[in-house]
């Protein structure tokens, strides 16, 4: 594996690795799902997850990908062997699903930007709910922008590890952050914000059910970029004795932090606008506009926020198409190029009938589900397929794998007081949890 590409840098990884954490899942999934699910309940229960296993999650698959240098099909075969190399190959399959509802809602940020540049949304509330639905409800447009963003990160991932993906990712995260936390002021100081403030931080117990809990855990594992193998990747990406703890724990505390902002950015507005927190995949798409609005230089803050929002997007995007693609170069005689060319080609192909099941197709629901197609690929990937790798993962590090201590301890590594915590995490902690959760959602 001589010519594997490598980070240049600690920092490069960890800003590449937060990018793919960072994305719509945070700023667009994790406010209207707190909005649907009981407000601060739902936060209190994503920040559980994370602390319980998430952490110790990421840090088990970036081990994996540093101790192999391989893609997570070949990870799990080289350590593992018999049927382990399965996990990598479901994870693979997650991705062209969640990479295919993904770009048409990042597509949608990318329309956004343009309503934002010709200020053609108004500021009306009622308006702005209607404006959203006829756009995603168009047959036409959103899949043309979502082609487009399609088209943005295939040029990234062409441009490879070092060209692409840590460039994009150094600069504009931080500057996605500052732009939060500005409108999280701006939204929080608005008249009636408060209720929407108790909303989100006073749990109300009553709301929550095992979907909400089945939710939540699909929503730590999205936003973590978890449960798939794409930190397999980009932990392949580092030199062997590379850090993989601290940067973890860094990479865990961003991803975490800008999701507690974007709910504080979101669901004040949201009651102060006289908005339905349970509006759903809209929310934060209704919800800004009508922030920008009552904003002195409004629109230019509108224009930042959807530009630096599809950023966001594309690392995280790159991620996904980037781990299908590390599979396929690794395993297969195609090439880079060829690849990216044929990955994205499928998801998008997927993306179709997804953005399609928003307007015109809204009454088809899968067969034996409630759920549109949309609905359906993203709580397949999310609920389902990325907590089912996540178990297996950590049963994988924690019973079969023989080296995991060794290798956790290598280079600058975790803290040895640490390492019975971690272990003990991986080897019951996470997979009954997760169990419990997982066969709750199926029930
Ligand atoms: N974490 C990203 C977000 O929050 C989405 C994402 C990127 C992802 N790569 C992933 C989710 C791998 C699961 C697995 O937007």
């Amino acid at each position: 594996m001589g010519g594997r590409e490598h980070w240049t840098g600690r920092f490069g990884f960890i800003m590449a690795t937060a990018g793919s954490a960072v994305g719509l899942g945070n700023v667009w999934k994790f406010p209207y799902e707190a909005g649907q699910n009981g407000g601060g309940a739902f936060l209190l229960l994503y920040l559980f997850f994370i602390a319980l296993f998430g952490l110790s999650l990421v840090i088990a698959e970036l081990l994996l990908g540093r101790t192999t240098q391989r893609n997570p099909v070949g990870a799990f075969r080289a350590l593992g062997g018999g049927a382990w190399p399965l996990v990598g190959g479901v994870g693979v399959l997650a991705g062209f699903v969640i990479l295919s509802f993904y770009i048409v809602v990042a597509g949608w940020t990318l329309a956004y930007l343009g309503f934002m540049i010709s200020g053609d949304l108004g500021a009306d509330p009622a308006v702005l709910g209607e404006r959203f639905g006829a756009f995603v409800g168009s047959p036409l447009a959103p899949i043309g922008w979502a082609a487009l963003f399609m088209l943005l990160s295939v040029a990234v991932v062409i441009g490879g590890v070092k060209g692409g993906i840590e460039k994009a990712s150094r600069i504009l995260m931080p500057a996605l952050f500052v732009l939060l936390l500005l409108l999280v002021l701006r939204s929080i100081s608005l008249p009636g914000a408060e209720a929407g403030l108790a909303y989100y931080l006073q749990p109300d117990w009553s709301r929550v059910t095992m979907e909400t809990v089945s939710s939540a855990i699909g929503q730590a594992f999205f936003s973590l970029s978890l449960g798939m193998g794409a930190l397999i990747t980009y932990g392949s990406y580092l030199q062997r004795d590379a850090n993989i703890a601290g940067s973890a724990t860094i990479i865990v505390g961003l991803d975490t932090l800008v999701a507690l902002l974007a709910g504080l950015m979101i669901l004040p507005a949201v009651f102060a606008f006289g908005f339905d927190p349970s509006a759903g995949p809209g929310l934060t798409f209704i919800t800004l506009p009508a922030v920008f609005a009552q904003m002195p230089a409004g629109q230019w803050f509108g224009i930042a926020f959807f530009a630096l929002l599809a950023v966001a997007a594309l690392t995280s995007a790159i991620s996904l198409l980037e781990t299908v693609v590390c599979y396929f170069t690794d395993e297969t005689r195609l090439g880079r190029k060829g690849a990216t060319a044929v990955v994205a080609a499928i998801a998008f192909a997927m993306g179709v009938p997804a953005s399609l099941s928003l307007g015109v197709w809204s009454g088809i629901t899968v067969p034996g589900t409630s759920l549109g197609i949309f609905d359906f690929l993203d709580f397949t990937a999310s609920n389902l397929m990325l907590p089912l790798g996540g178990l297996l993962t950590a049963v994988f590090v924690g019973w079969r794998w023989s080296q995991p201590a060794a290798e956790a301890l290598r280079g600058a590594g975790m803290p040895a007081a640490l390492l019975p915590v971690w272990i003990a995490v991986l080897r019951y902690i996470a997979p009954l949890g997760i169990a419990v959760i997982l066969f709750g959602a199926l029930r």
